[in-house]
């Protein structure tokens, strides 16, 4: 990974700053936009599926995925998809993508100028790739997007919060709460050993989150090392937690389940809450360009069942599992909710 030094950590001086960095984007500009003032109203207790329509399902399998089934005969273990999905995300995390994209396009002059089609479309493929991750990631903030987040996470009741990640990957969002919310605790849980030292261990030790400041209230830049964080490697069916959290999170979990398994993957988000606790779960959004890039990026993300939803559905999910949907809303790429256990 491309490491920045730490000359480039920020400090309250560059409170308001932003900055495209080699991998990401640092952003310290205080939001603009309420999410959920700009929300569509929606009653969630009235909602019908009827009305609300149905996720779409993401098919295209990655080709890791056709042949790990065409080689074992069986269909690959929900566990392992996530296992090759965190490697594979990962790697784009990792990667300079405008370095990527000049060795892609070397490539694919090599592979044309020696008459290479199948080779030369492939290295296209991979420039096309780099320039699209380039713009969603590191220039638009899409994945990340801390300002849409903030607004997301603006204004609940919370002091010092015990925070509970579920399928944690990287931990970026309970790293984001914990900034806002500051004093308390973080746990991150995924199954994927990987994810310890391969995602959370490769996020930047630079970058900057903006949050707050307990004594004062001002506005304060934190750092990952400055937060107390703990990673277990544990399926989430096997937690013995008792109802302690004060905020249960996840983020991009419950539309790989489908719905015979949905009132479980809710059940996980309640099971810890402590009464009153808030549940936050993001999903990915139903929109043209989510679908153009699970179709671009398919051998990288898709290994396992995916919906894409819109936040109707996703809030529809949340009421007949028994939450009150708070506050919904859409961020850059993904729906919001911020739910409490009815
Ligand atoms: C789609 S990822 C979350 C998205 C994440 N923000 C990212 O950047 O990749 C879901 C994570 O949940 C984990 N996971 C899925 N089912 C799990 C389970 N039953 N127990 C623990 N972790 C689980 C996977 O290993 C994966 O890392």
């Amino acid at each position: 990974m491309t490491s920045i030094s730490s000359s480039s950590r920020w400090t309250n001086a560059d409170l308001g700053r932003t900055e495209v960095r080699d991998t990401y984007r640092a952003d310290l500009r205080p939001g603009s936009r309420d999410v959920f003032a700009d929300a569509r109203p929606l009653d969630f207790s009235r909602l019908t599926w009827k009305e609300a329509g149905r996720p779409f399902r993401v098919e295209n399998w990655s080709r890791s995925r056709r042949e790990w089934e065409a080689q074992h005969e069986e269909s690959l273990p929900v566990p392992v998809a996530w296992q090759l999905f965190n490697r594979s995300f990962q790697s784009l995390f990792d990667a300079d993508p405008v370095r990527a994209r000049v060795a892609a396009l070397r490539t694919a002059g090599m592979r044309i100028s020696s008459l290479q089609v199948k080779a030369a479309y492939a290295a296209i493929s991979e420039v096309a790739r780099w320039t699209i991750w380039n713009q969603a990631h590191r220039v638009g903030d899409t994945v990340w997007d801390p300002r849409a987040k903030r607004s997301l996470f603006e204004g609940l009741d919370l002091e010092r919060p015990r925070i509970l990640f579920l399928g944690a990957a990287e931990g970026y969002e309970a790293m984001l709460l914990s900034a806002m919310y500051p004093g308390g605790e973080v746990v991150l849980v995924d199954y994927d050993e990987f994810c310890v030292e391969g995602r959370f261990g490769a996020f930047p030790t630079d970058y900057p989150f903006l949050g707050v400041n307990p004594a004062t209230g001002a506005r304060k830049v934190w750092h990952r090392d400055e937060m107390d964080i703990s990673y277990l490697v544990s399926d989430i069916r096997d937690l013995d937690f008792g109802k302690e959290f004060d905020v249960v999170v996840s983020i991009g979990l419950v539309e790989h389940f489908p719905d015979q398994y949905k009132p479980m993957a809710f059940d996980w988000h309640r099971r810890f809450l402590r009464p009153g606790g808030y549940a936050i779960l993001t999903t990915p959004r139903v929109a043209l360009r989510t679908k153009a890039f699970y179709r671009l990026f398919g051998d990288l993300m898709n290994f396992s069942y995916r919906e894409l939803q819109n936040v109707a559905q996703l809030g529809l999910y949340a009421h007949e599992n028994g939450f009150e949907v708070l506050r919904h809303g859409e961020i850059k790429s993904h729906n919001g909710i911020i739910c409490r256990s009815r």
